[in-house]
């Protein structure tokens, strides 16, 4: 099992020795190492099972460290990052060739994010390298907001989890880059898009795609449970399926119905939903119901971001 402890001095012995940590983030735990080094990268993808074709996020402690990896940064691209950052947005900037391909699976561009978290944070600025960190779970599950989720399905393949409490966020940064002269978003995520207009106008979110996607992110089947799960309206499948032991994941209201009843938010507030909804996910899995079923939330705010992790939860290719 991985050594779960909150010091950073610790974490960045490990990282210098090129081995890999559990990172908490506001959004969700990830699992870095060295971004500048292809080897250790390597390990990345092989303790995720990761296909080689998704790349991974870089993240540093500031746009002036960033600057060093990039060719260039766009206006727009600084004016995000100064409203949001730290925060839970990934911007693709291009890359120079301080960064291994591997990292970016070959592409042209770097995807690059300031965590809000103090733990992470403050780690990032004692390191001399940026950490690349994918979300701490194997590829296609859930993804991790607490240590004890990433000690339970990666403890056995690393050394450490630099313990941060639960993240604050729960669902991944929103992605966003730059085509022309228009402003991306390649994957929804804990920062509203409504947010990022107010300030820059108007951006175009890219649908899903579900082979050789820009941002695999956007694969149609991710985030998801190992049980089987159906979307939709509750009270009709309840109905539909009488003989089964039913986990319930709502929006806000209880069903006795069910052997295990979960709300993202009583009191209706999208920001308590996002960081229940990988948590209430995890524990419906990890119970005795023969079906999970859940229903989308009002598309407003982070709503948006939640329908689309509940949409591919859904889904089993
Ligand atoms: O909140 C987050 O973003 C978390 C925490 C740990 O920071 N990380 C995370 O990483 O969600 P991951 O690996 O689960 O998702 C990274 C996504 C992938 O879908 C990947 O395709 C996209 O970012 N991405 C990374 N580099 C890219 C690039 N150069 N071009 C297009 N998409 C990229
Ligand atoms: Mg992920």
């Amino acid at each position: 099992m991985a050594e779960i402890n909150s010091d950073i001095n610790r974490a960045k012995e490990i990282l210098d020795s090129d081995q890999l940590i559990g990172l908490p983030t506001e959004t969700v735990y990830g699992l870095a190492g060295n971004g500048l080094k292809a080897e250790v990268v390597s390990k990345i993808f092989e303790v995720k099972n990761r296909p080689h074709f998704d790349p991974l996020i870089l993240h540093s402690h500031s746009l002036e460290a960033i600057s060093e990896y990039v060719k260039e940064i766009p206006e727009t691209a600084k004016i995000l990052a100064k409203a949001f950052w730290p925060g839970p947005l990934t911007i693709l900037l291009k890359r120079n060739n301080k960064i291994p391909d591997l990292t970016c699976s070959g592409l042209d561009r770097v995807a690059f994010r300031i965590p809000k978290h103090p733990k992470a944070l403050s780690l990032l600025k004692i390191l001399d390298y940026p950490l690349a960190a994918p979300s701490a779970n194997p590829f296609g599950y859930i993804s991790p907001t607490n240590s004890q989720h990433v000690q339970q399905q990666l403890g056995n393949k690393i050394p450490f989890i630099l313990e941060g409490e639960i993240s604050e966020v729960g669902i991944e940064s929103t992605i966003v880059g730059f085509e022309n002269e228009e402003t991306v978003i390649y994957r929804l995520g804990g920062l509203e898009v409504d947010e990022i207009e107010k300030l820059i106008g108007k951006v175009k979110t890219l649908p899903h795609s579900s082979s050789k996607p820009d941002a695999p992110g956007m694969l149609k089947s991710h985030y998801a449970p190992r049980k089987n799960i159906v979307l939709g309206n509750i009270e009709q499948l309840i109905d539909q399926n009488p003989t089964l032991k039913l986990g319930i994941l709502s929006f806000c209201k209880h069903y006795k119905e069910a052997e295990m009843s979960l709300t993202l938010s009583e009191s209706k507030d999208m920001h308590e939903a996002a960081k229940n909804l990988f948590s209430h996910l995890r524990k419906l899995d990890e119970s005795n119901v023969d079906l999970i079923i859940a229903e989308k939330v009002p598309s407003e705010g982070l709503g948006k971001a939640i329908n689309d992790r509940l949409q591919r939860a859904a889904v089993k290719e």
